[in-house]
C-alpha cells in the first residue's frame, strides 16, 4: 500500500511538533500545550504510524515508549575511542596537574570549564543530519553495545536535533558523549519496587543505572526513567569547532541537549578549588550521585596542543570526592531505646576511616531492613556515610560470610528496662512498653525537654542528663527544678561555676510559651509545628489536657494517628503528675504569657530561630501526610509556601516520586532541594 503524501506530511509535522513540545517539557521545564493535547498529538502519530508502517522512522517520538525487545546487543565500534580521565584526591595534586598544564602551555593561567563528576555510566550518541542514529555503551574504550532502543527511551534526549531559527546548524555528524544515571528517588523507587516483586535489588544509583541501560527489553529501560547529561564531544563533521568547550557545550544545549547546569568556566587554580569545594557542600543538595568534579582546560587549541597520555587526556582530571563507603566487619548488633522506646538496631564494627571520619557505629534502622540485607554478625559488609546523615550498613559480602552465623533476632524484653518489646502489625518500628519506667526513654524525654526548641536550658546537655538518670538524681523533666547546687557539683566534670550556671539556666527556662513547653512534653508525633498549633487553638494547657478527640481533629495537621497519641499521653496519670510538678509554684513554676493573636505569634516565629522564617516554599511528590497539612505546618514555621517554582523560591521539598521536572527547574536556577527526611527533622516530627 502506498503512502499518500498528506498522511506523510501530517506524520512528518507531527512528530517535529512532538519534539518540540517534548524539549519544552523536559529539557526546559516551560510547555507550551496542556498534556492531553500533546497526547492527543502522540495518539495520532501512532494511529499513522500503524496504517502506514512505512512511515515509522527511527526519530519518531513514537519510538519512545520501547521498542521490542532484543535478542542480544550488537557491538559498535566508537568513531573515537572514548576516553578515561586520571584522578587526584587532594588539593596537592590538583595544584600539580595545574602546573603542569601551565607548563605544557606556558602560560601564567588557564581557564578550566568545571563540571561534576556523574556517578553514572558513560554513553556515546551518534546524530546523522541531527538524528539520533546510534546510543552506545563505552565497553573497552573502543567497541560498546549498541544501546540506542534504549536510549530513545531518555525522555530528555532529543531524537532529532532542534533546528534553530537564528544560529548555526548543527554538523552533518555529530558524536555526543555523555554520562547516563539515576535520580535518588528513582532509584529507591525502583529497589521498591524489586523488593516488592522479589526482583534484583540494586546496591547504587549506578549499577541501578546500569542494570536499566543493558535491559534486551527496552519497555523495561523506558519505566526506570533514566537521566542523561552530555559533556563532550566525540567526531564531528561537516562544522566547524567551537573555540572552547564551554561553547560546545552551550551550543549542544541550544540543539536540545541536556547539559549539567552545575557546569561552570573557572580561572585557574584558585577557581578550580573554589569550585570544588561549593561542588562537595552542594553534592548532598543534587537530587543525583557525583563522585567528584571534572576540570578540563577550556580552549581547544590548548587541549590539542596539551594531547593524550596513554588513555586519558592531559587537558583534563577529575578530583574525587573521598570514598564514602567502605569494607569493614559486623562485631555486635545491639538494640537502642528511643524517647518513644522505638527499638533502633545498631551494627557495632570494626573501626574504619570512611571519608576522614572514624565510623565504628552504623545504623541498621530497624528489623525489616536486617531481614531485608541479612546482616549478622561475622558478617563483612559495606557501610556507607554521606555528609551528616547517621553511616548505615549499605550490604552484606555473602562470599565473605563465616560459617556458623545465625540471624539477627529481635529481643523479646528491652535491653535497658526489661520490658516487653512489641512490634505492632504492620509497623517497621518495635517498641518498649516500658514508658518513662525504662530509664533510656526517661533519659530522652528529658533531653527532649532540655532542647534548644523546646526548654531551651543552657548547658544542659546530653552526657550530663545521662549522668544525671544514671545517678537517680532526675527521673523525669520536673526533677531537674529541684536540683541543688550541692547535687550538681558532686558530678564528674561539673564545678560549683557550671553548676551555679545550669541552676541560673533552669530558672531562666521556667519562664517559656505554651507552644515550646507542649512541644517540650515529647507527645509523639507533636513536633514544634504541631505544638505550636495546638498552643493557638487552646491557648491553654487544661484545655488541651480535657480535649476530646473531636475538639482535635478539626486542627490543621492533626489526623486521628496524632490526636490518639495526644490522648494517650495526657491519660497517663504518670504524665499527668509530671505536668502539675512543672507547673507547681513549688517545684517546677514553669508559666508562660497569654498567647498573643495567632497572627503575631507567626511573625513572631517568622522572625527568629526557624530555618524555615521568611522562606518561599514549594512542595512536589509525596509526604508522609497530606499537603495541605504539610502547608499548614510549615506555615506554622514562618514558610510562605506557593505552588510554581521560580527565581523567588528558596526552597524546594521534595517527597517520594517528586516531579522530575521540578528538580530539574530548582537545580537550573539554585533553588536548594530539601528531602523529605530532612523535612522531618525540622518539623520535629
Ligand atoms: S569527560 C576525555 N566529564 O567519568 C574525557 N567524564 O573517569 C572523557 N564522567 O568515562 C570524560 N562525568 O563516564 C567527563 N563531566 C564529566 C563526567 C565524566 C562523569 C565519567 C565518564 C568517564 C569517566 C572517566
Amino acid at each position: 500500500m502506498s503512502v499518500p503524501a498528506s498522511a506523510r506530511e501530517r506524520a512528518e509535522r507531527l512528530r517535529r511538533d512532538l519534539e518540540y513540545h517534548n524539549h519544552r517539557y523536559y529539557v526546559l521545564d516551560d510547555p507550551e500545550i496542556p498534556d492531553a493535547e500533546y497526547d492527543r498529538l502522540l495518539r495520532e502519530l501512532q494511529d499513522l504510524e500503524a496504517r502506514y508502517p512505512e512511515l515509522v522512522t527511527p526519530d519518531s517520538p513514537t519510538q519512545r515508549v520501547g521498542a521490542e525487545p532484543l535478542a542480544s546487543f550488537a557491538e559498535v565500534e566508537h568513531r573515537l575511542p572514548m576516553l578515561s580521565l586520571s584522578n587526584v584526591f587532594d588539593e596537592q595534586e590538583l595544584r600539580e596537574f595545574d602546573r603542569r598544564v601551565r607548563e605544557g602551555l606556558g602560560t601564567e593561567r588557564v581557564r578550566y570549564s568545571a563540571e561534576p563528576k556523574l556517578d553514572g555510566l558513560a554513553i556515546s550518541l551518534c546524530y546523522e543530519d541531527g538524528v539520533l542514529v546510534r546510543a552506545a555503551t563505552r565497553g573497552d574504550g573502543y567497541r560498546g553495545e549498541d544501546v540506542t532502543a534504549q536510549v530513545r527511551t531518555i525522555q530528555s534526549l532529543p531524537l532529532r536535533l532542534r533546528d534553530l531559527e537564528q544560529g548555526e546548524r548543527w554538523p552533518a555528524l555529530l558524536e555526543v558523549r555523555g554520562e547516563v544515571f539515576l535520580t535518588y528517588e528513582r532509584f529507591a523507587a525502583i529497589n521498591a519496587r524489586a523488593q516488592r516483586d522479589g526482583g534484583k535489588v540494586f546496591a547504587n544509583p549506578r549499577n541501578a543505572a546500569a542494570g536499566s541501560l543493558r535491559q534486551l527489553d527496552p519497555r523495561v529501560t523506558a519505566a526506570r526513567g533514566l537521566h542523561l547529561f552530555c559533556y563532550g564531544l566525540g567526531a564531528v563533521e561537516g562544522a566547524s569547532w567551537s573555540e572552547s568547550h564551554s561553547d560546545s557545550l552551550a551550543r549542544i544545549a541550544r540543539w536540545g541537549l541536556p547539559v549539567s547546569p552545575e557546569q561552570r568556566s573557572v580561572e585557574g587554580i584558585e577557581g578550580c578549588i573554589a569550585y570544588h569545594a561549593a561542588m562537595a557542600e552542594r553534592r548532598e543538595r543534587l537530587a543525583y550521585a557525583i563522585d567528584g568534579v571534572v576540570f578540563k582546560v577550556d580552549r581547544r587549541a590548548d587541549q590539542e596542543r596539551l594531547g593524550f597520555v596513554a588513555r586519558a587526556p592531559r587537558w583534563a582530571i577529575a578530583y574525587k570526592f573521598p570514598a564514602q563507603e567502605e569494607l569493614t566487619t559486623v562485631e555486635a548488633v545491639d538494640f537502642q531505646v528511643g524517647r518513644t522506646g522505638a527499638l533502633t538496631p545498631v551494627a557495632r564494627l570494626a573501626p574504619v576511616a570512611i571519608a576522614g571520619v572514624t565510623v565504628a557505629n552504623a545504623t541498621l534502622h530497624n528489623m525489616d531492613e536486617i531481614q531485608r540485607k541479612d546482616v549478622r554478625v561475622g558478617d563483612t559488609v559495606t557501610v556507607r556515610r554521606a555528609g551528616d546523615v547517621i553511616p548505615e550498613v549499605v550490604r552484606v559480602l555473602p562470599e565473605r560470610r563465616p560459617s556458623e552465623t545465625t540471624p539477627v533476632q529481635l529481643p523479646a524484653h528491652c535491653p535497658v528496662c526489661g520490658s516487653d518489646v512489641l512490634r505492632a502489625e504492620g509497623e517497621a518500628v518495635a517498641r518498649c512498653t516500658g514508658g518513662l519506667f525504662c530509664a533510656a526513654q526517661r533519659r530522652e524525654a528529658i533531653k527532649h525537654f532540655a532542647s534548644r526548641r523546646a526548654m531551651d536550658i543552657e548547658g544542659l546537655g546530653d552526657k550530663l542528663v545521662e549522668q544525671l538518670v544514671e545517678h537517680d538524681l532526675v527521673a523525669d523533666p520536673a526533677d531537674l527544678y529541684g536540683l541543688t547546687l550541692e547535687q550538681l557539683s558532686g558530678l564528674e566534670r561539673m564545678g560549683e561555676k557550671s553548676a551555679a550556671n545550669l541552676l541560673a539556666a533552669l530558672d531562666r527556662s521556667r519562664q517559656t510559651t505554651l507552644a515550646r513547653f507542649i512541644y517540650a512534653l515529647g507527645i509523639r508525633e507533636v513536633g514544634e509545628a504541631t505544638a505550636r498549633a495546638l498552643a493557638e487553638h487552646f491557648r491553654d494547657l487544661d484545655a488541651l489536657i480535657e480535649a476530646p478527640e473531636s475538639a482535635l481533629l478539626p486542627i490543621e495537621g492533626i489526623g486521628p494517628v496524632v490526636a490518639a497519641h495526644i490522648q494517650a499521653f495526657f491519660s497517663q496519670p504518670h504524665n499527668r503528675e509530671v505536668i502539675a510538678k512543672l507547673r507547681s509554684p513549688s517545684l517546677g513554676a514553669i508559666t508562660w504569657e497569654r498567647l498573643a493573636a495567632p497572627e503575631d505569634e507567626r511573625a513572631a516565629v517568622a522572625a527568629t530561630s526557624s530555618p524555615l522564617a521568611g522562606k518561599t516554599v514549594v512542595i512536589t511528590g509525596t509526604l508522609d501526610r497530606p499537603r495541605d497539612a504539610i502547608k499548614a505546618q510549615l506555615e506554622a514555621l514562618g514558610a510562605k509556601v506557593t505552588t510554581s517554582l521560580s527565581k523567588k523560591t528558596d526552597l524546594l521539598i521534595a517527597g517520594a516520586e517528586p516531579g522530575d521536572k521540578k528538580l530539574a527547574k530548582a537545580e537550573a536556577l539554585g533553588v536548594e532541594i530539601i528531602r523529605r527526611e530532612r523535612l522531618a527533622e525540622w518539623m520535629g516530627a
